[in-house]
């Protein structure tokens, strides 16, 4: 029976941060529903805030305290109102700061790490009880389990993250991860398949693989052997309805021959693939402790690309990590023009405290810095730029997702997960279309509608058309 006598309670959840965070404010908002929970975009009505938050650079880390101030004015005027407004701060600055958010920002009334969202309904009582109730412990596996047992919400749109992996054991020199989402855990066969399987039944027509490391999963099939990454999409392509097949994020040491041949023989996986090299300097990917060198990754790519000519590449680039000289950097520009990528992210290299990098001899000027970051970003957004163009006038597979942003317009993705505008009926959202591509805006191709693509949205497709 529905309680009559109090509205639900409201839930404003701000990530920041990679796909894993906002997978898991997903997951965090599907716990709060069973406690009563309405989601909300309006800080006004909001009962409870979270931030889940991220620590890989200090920008990022630092946009925390800033949303804080803000909302210990909010927080103040509720209770003007008579309202009570319960900050909580999830992610991984509560996991690396967590005593030190408490200490500095008064405002707060719990902070729970990634590894303990399960007990965030324990930590709301202790909170509306009026103590400051802060969870950061390292009990991943008990995560996934009680997350699971929590169950998960209908997917809202035709694509959706399935986590499969978390945490990190790789101990890149300049990377918080391994210490903020802790050691590599992978999720059991069964339930990933349990979950991809409810997805599908439920609409889901492209699944994107997450993990820190997504490659870096394993576990053991029902046949009996130890499973990769490759095994388990051969096997999650057999899945009625799952038309789509992405993963991320990949390390260049993990692409083993068998996720290779699922690029090769798999449709359902998607011609994209984010494969990040951080430098093209020998010298700077040893002191990374990436465990490769420029030449291992550009024959990997060769290997990949072997198996799937028509596949996309992207990227995370580091400029400036401490040692890097002018001959550095350009070893860099060198890689990324031999092997030109249709996207690459880029940042300045930013210490991260406890990481073994930040402390190093040789930490380069911002100035210097600033300089190299220019003339890479030129050089990806000309690369970018070729790529969408090379689509021009080429007919594509297009996944229908949700209304576009002008009246009769959709927006989809392509298979190089392009963003895609089309005018097409609402009712085809879901579906997956042919489309003509006839023009590049700045951030999308406009394309026309030219026919269906078969699968389970050919009928609807069909009808809208005649
Ligand atoms: N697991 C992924 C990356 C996770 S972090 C991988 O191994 O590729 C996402 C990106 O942030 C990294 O690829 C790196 O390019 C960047 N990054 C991480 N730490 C950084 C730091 N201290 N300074 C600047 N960029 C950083
Ligand atoms: Fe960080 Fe390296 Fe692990 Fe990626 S592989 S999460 S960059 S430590
Ligand atoms: Fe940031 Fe944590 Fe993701 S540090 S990038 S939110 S794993």
């Amino acid at each position: 029976m529905t309680d009559t006598r109090t509205a639900p309670k409201k839930v404003l959840i701000k990530t920041y941060g990679c796909q894993m965070n906002a997978y898991d404010s997903d997951r965090m908002a599907d716990t709060l529903a069973a406690e009563g929970y309405r989601p909300t975009d309006d800080l006004a009505e909001a009962d409870l805030v979270l931030l889940n938050t991220c620590h890989i650079r200090e920008k990022a880390a630092e946009k925390v305290y800033s949303e804080l101030g803000r909302l210990r004015v909010a927080k103040e005027e509720a209770a003007r109102m008579g309202r009570r407004l319960t900050v909580g701060v999830a992610g991984c600055v509560a996991q690396a700061e967590g005593e030190e958010i408490a200490r500095r920002a008064p405002v707060v009334d719990l902070v729970v790490g990634p590894q303990s969202y399960h007990s965030l309904p324990a930590l709301l009582s202790r909170a509306a009880a009026g103590e400051r109730a802060i969870e950061t412990e390292f009990a991943i596996e008990e995560k996934f389990a009680r997350l699971e047992a929590a169950g998960r919400a209908p997917a809202r749109t035709p694509s959706a993250f399935l986590t499969v992996q978390e945490g990190c054991d790789k101990f890149c020199t300049f990377c918080v991860v391994p210490y903020t989402r802790g050691a590599e855990v992978s999720r059991p066969v069964e339930r990933i398949l349990a979950e991809a399987e409810a997805l599908a039944a439920g609409g889901v027509r492209e699944v994107t693989l997450l993990g820190q490391n997504v490659n870096a999963w394993h576990g053991l099939g029902p046949d009996g052997r130890e499973w990769g990454l490759g095994e388990l999409l051969f096997r999650l392509a057999e899945i009625p309805g799952l038309d789509r097949l992405r993963y991320t994020t990949s390390h260049p040491r993990d692409m083993d021959d068998t996720l290779i041949a699922a690029h090769r023989d798999l449709a359902e996986l998607m011609p994209y693939l984010h494969l990040p090299v951080q430098s093209g300097s020998d010298r700077i990917l040893k002191a990374m402790n990436r465990r490769h060198t420029a030449d291992d990754y550009r024959a990997l790519v060769d290997r990949i690309r072997t198996a799937r000519p028509d596949i996309a590449l992207s990227s995370d680039l580091i400029v400036g990590f401490p040692g890097e000289t002018d001959a550095d950097f350009a070893a860099t520009m060198r890689l990324v023009e031999a092997v030109g990528y249709a996207a690459c992210f880029s940042f300045k290299y930013s210490a991260r405290p406890g990481t073994p990098a930040a402390t190093r001899d040789g930490q380069v000027d911002e100035a210097v810095k600033s300089e190299r970051l220019a003339q890479l970003q030129a050089l990806i957004a000309a690369q970018q730029d070729a790529f969408n163009r090379s689509k021009l006038g080429a007919a594509m597979d297009v996944l229908f997702e949700k209304k576009g942003r002008f009246a009769g317009q959709l927006a989809g993705k392509s298979p190089w997960l392009q963003a895609v505008q089309v005018e097409a009926p609402e009712a085809l959202i879901g579906t997956i279309g042919r489309v003509a591509i006839e023009r590049l805006g700045t951030n999308s191709l406009f394309g026309r509608l030219i026919g269906t693509a078969g699968g389970a949205g050919a009928p609807a497709l069909a009808e809208a058309a005649s």
